[in-house]
């Protein structure tokens, strides 16, 4: 019996050492926030190192990964329907693995393996660095699960495979985990306590992504104001650090500043800020350096005070409209974005119209809007009867949306007649004959290619716009190229 499991373990390295030469296929795709992007990327770099390299053929692929989300119940309902599609192509191609990573794979553990006979292998975000023993599992023909969460893990010492990528923005990310816990929210279930990377680290891909040529990069974090680096170790043990590592330690706007002045050229974006973290120190440093990006995405989700305390946000309507206020006296031309959730529990219809009213105040740019879904293990999935009757919500997020349609425009609208530095990402969608671009509040702006290329950061002159888009022509090369 021990004869045959050595023969069977030997055979079976044969097999990995071959796969290892052979550079089997890697298929990845993924789901919901920028940070699940920078994973995949995390992954794949994980995975080339045993020997895979990545396709855009699934039918091709040894291994089928698919990093999910579990953000809203559609979220989750969108990953079911493609293992449905993974499970046609496994009958053609039977030898073909499928691994699920992420947030849904932390939120429902081994009894993904139960509901979703396809699956062979779940991996939580903190577990990518098993993957090689994991792979090896699955290879050995078991299924494999690691969903721990971590103290430590950054994946700071992991340089991405930047997959999909234009050659001139990426993602660096420089949190992992959240401890704000709004009551909605299920990312500090699936993605555990806030940590923060190393800055050292952070510097040094954006070094390395400078001198490959990549022009823009965004510092990603659930909430990156709340970055704090003392040596390691999690952001609610600070307390617990010794003198010299407070005395050193390197807040948000320290890292934003380190960033801006080790690569001046590089265009410097950052997401996500929470109000309640954002300080007054990361808008001057914002203020202070023309290549950091002058746009905020700052989620509030309701405009009324007491949805705020429902939410567990912990900031009033008043003291954003001071943070707003003191954004706009600071860097008057500053870009603000917003996420909305409509039909939280017990939402009424005044807290409906405070949320349309804080919306008229601040004239948004852009928004990301969300009917509420409720979502296992929360607190208001636990304490809360979601109440708001589907239509109603549905009426709601209407109004929420189409309110910010009209401020979309009329913030484009501003941009019309004046002369906007544009960092060019690629083709534009619409037009073969076009550039595709964003000015430094993130819109997107396009103009007629001539002779400019991809990565050149030139001046275009804004001639008209949709509530989406600016129009113009180009003027020549920016001083930054
Ligand atoms: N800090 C994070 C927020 C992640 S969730 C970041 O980096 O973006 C993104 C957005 O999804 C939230 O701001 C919120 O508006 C929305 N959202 C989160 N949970 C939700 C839920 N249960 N129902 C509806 N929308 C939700
Ligand atoms: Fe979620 Fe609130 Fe953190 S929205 S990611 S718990 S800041």
């Amino acid at each position: 019996m021990e004869k045959i499991i050595d023969e069977k373990q030997q055979g079976n390295s044969l097999v990995l050492e071959q796969n290892k030469a052979n550079n089997r296929k890697l298929y990845i795709e993924s789901y919901g926030c920028q940070m699940n992007f920078s994973d995949s990327e995390i992954v794949a770099s994980i995975l080339a190192k045993e020997g895979f390299n990545t396709t855009q053929q699934m039918e091709e692929a040894d291994l089928v990964l698919v990093n999910t989300c579990s953000i809203r119940d559609k979220a989750e309902q969108t990953v079911r329907k493609r293992l449905e599609k993974f499970n046609a192509v496994k009958r053609i191609n039977p030898k073909m693995k499928v691994g699920v990573l992420g947030c849904m794979a932390e939120r429902l553990k081994s009894k993904f393996l139960e509901e979703e006979k396809i699956v062979d292998m779940v991996v939580g975000p903190d577990a990518y660095k098993d993957l090689p023993n994991l792979v090896q599992e699955i290879d050995e023909g078991r299924n494999a699960v690691n969903v721990i969460l971590s103290k430590e893990e950054t994946y700071g010492d992991v340089a991405p495979v930047r997959l999909n990528s234009n050659g001139v923005s990426a993602f660096v990310s420089i949190t992992r985990g959240c401890d704000n816990m709004c009551t909605f929210c299920v990312v500090p279930f699936t993605r555990g306590r806030e940590r923060s990377r190393d800055p050292q680290s952070i510097l040094d891909e954006v070094n390395d992504l400078w001198d490959r040529g990549f022009k823009e990069i965004t510092l990603l974090g659930q909430n990156v104001d709340s970055y704090l680096w003392y040596g390691g170790g999690l952001k609610k043990d600070y307390d617990k650090a010794t003198d010299m590592q407070k005395a050193t330690a390197v807040n948000f706007s320290g890292l934003l500043a380190l960033v801006a002045e080790t690569q001046p050229k590089m265009r410097i974006r950052f997401s996500t800020s929470n109000p309640q973290d954002m300080t007054l120190d990361v808008i001057e440093t914002m203020a202070k350096h023309n290549n950091i990006c002058k746009y905020i995405h700052l989620p509030v989700q309701s405009g009324s005070n007491r949805i705020l305390k429902e939410m567990n946000r912990l900031h009033t309507r008043e003291e954003y409209f001071e943070l707003i206020d003191n954004i706009r006296n600071i860097i008057p031309d500053c870009a603000i974005s917003q996420d909305m959730i409509a039909g939280f529990p017990t939402e009424t219809e005044e807290d409906h119209q405070d949320t349309l009213s804080l919306m008229e105040y601040v004239k948004y740019d852009f928004g990301f809007m969300f009917a509420y879904s409720e979502r296992p293990g929360t607190l208001a999935e636990r304490k809360m009867e979601d109440d708001v009757p589907g239509e109603v919500k549905k009426r709601r997020l209407t109004e929420i949306i189409n309110l910010q349609q009209k401020h979309a425009l009329y913030r484009t609208q501003q941009h019309i007649g004046k002369t906007e530095e544009v960092l060019i990402e690629g083709t534009s969608k619409k037009s073969n004959a076009h550039w595709m671009g964003r000015n430094t509040q993130n819109t997107v702006v396009v103009f007629p290619k001539e002779s400019y290329k991809i990565g050149e950061f030139v001046n275009v002159k804004i001639n008209e716009c949709t509530a989406a888009t600016l129009i113009g022509e180009a003027v020549g090369y920016s001083e930054n190229n």
